[in-house]
């Protein structure tokens, strides 16, 4: 099957099919392959690419920049002290001056609503490198990693563990229901995904075989984990929330035992990172033999360079 991604913006899963996808999962691999062996193609030529950045970042601003780099293109980081975007200038008129400028523009922030504006009046391919709602470059790291430990993504049993109404658990969802993975969210109910989504991603999921379950015992969701994922207790701009949350959150901590409770010892343990150590995952866990959280950032990095060389690439 052929797939063109040219010109396209990449703000959430639930705009790629899963033939999609998978395309840029496999052309991450390849990227990944060639770097190593120390091939550079300069898909990015001449390419001049804003990054700009409402919230704080490791791996994503990391990635886009050795991304860009590595392809020839130059990236130019705008914080959010470096712009006015939203409270000086409207999303639309700062989405129309970068469009005239830059060939690309990453965003990561708070508001979905935001990175769609800018999609919209830019006229460029727009990335999304977090909102409060969604991540969806974080998942195709994680399916790549998958891909690269168990071989496969369909019919993996999935489990998420922890808040499951932020940007991680949503985006997961989607990812998931799209490819095939049965998909497991064990959470607090006051902490349970938004409905419609999960109404939407059932949809998906009829259509891909996956299935989606919610749960609030947390033993009970693990059995038979093929891989179980965690993500921080507080997302970034929810900080005031840390004391109710941890009120919630503690049986839903992976330890050893949880990782016990899935009755296998092939199960892999995942993390977007940042952690909070003795929070959502203990440190023997995450240092652990299961854990493949240091592959799966650097996997950050491939999956974000082939979504800029499929969506930009000359
Ligand atoms: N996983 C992730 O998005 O990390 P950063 O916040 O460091 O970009
Ligand atoms: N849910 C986390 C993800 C960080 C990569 C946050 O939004 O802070």
């Amino acid at each position: 099957m052929s797939v063109c991604l040219k010109g396209r913006s990449f703000l959430t899963l639930k705009d790629y099919t899963a033939g999609e996808i998978e395309y840029l999962i496999d052309l991450a691999i390849d990227l990944k392959a060639k770097k190593k062996a120390g091939i550079f193609e300069n898909h990015l030529a001449h390419k001049n690419v804003a990054l700009i950045f409402e919230k704080p970042s490791t791996r994503t601003r990391s990635s886009f920049t050795v991304g860009c780099v590595d392809e020839g293109a130059h990236p130019e980081y705008l914080g959010k002290n470096d712009i006015q975007l939203g409270y000086k200038e409207t999303v639309e008129d700062t989405a129309r001056v970068l469009g005239r400028m830059f060939d690309g523009i990453e965003f990561r922030g708070f508001s979905q609503d935001t990175v769609e504006k800018l999609a919209k009046y830019s006229g460029v391919p727009v990335w999304n490198g977090l909102t409060d709602e969604d991540h969806p470059t974080q998942v195709l790291a994680d399916f790549m990693t998958v891909k690269e430990k168990l071989g496969h993504l369909k019919g993996i049993k999935f489990v998420y563990c922890g808040d499951g109404r932020n940007n991680m658990s949503n985006a997961l969802m989607i990812g998931c229901a799209k490819m095939g993975l049965d998909f497991v969210v064990a959470s607090p109910e006051s902490l349970f995904p938004d409905e419609k989504l999960v109404e939407l991603c059932r949809k998906y999921a009829k259509e891909s075989g996956a299935a989606i379950t919610i749960t609030a015992n947390p033993k009970e969701a693990v059995k038979n984990a093929d891989v179980i994922y965690t993500d921080v207790w507080v997302s970034m701009g929810e900080e005031e929330k840390i004391a109710e949350r941890k009120a919630i959150l503690g049986p839903y901590q992976v330890n050893a035992e949880l990782m016990a409770a899935t009755g296998k010892d092939s199960t892999i343990f995942m993390h977007c990172l940042p952690a909070v150590r003795g929070n959502e995952v203990t440190n023997d866990v995450l240092e652990g033999k299961a854990s493949v959280v240091f592959d799966e950032a650097e996997n950050r990095m491939h999956t974000i360079k082939a979504v800029m060389v499929a969506t930009l690439g000359n």
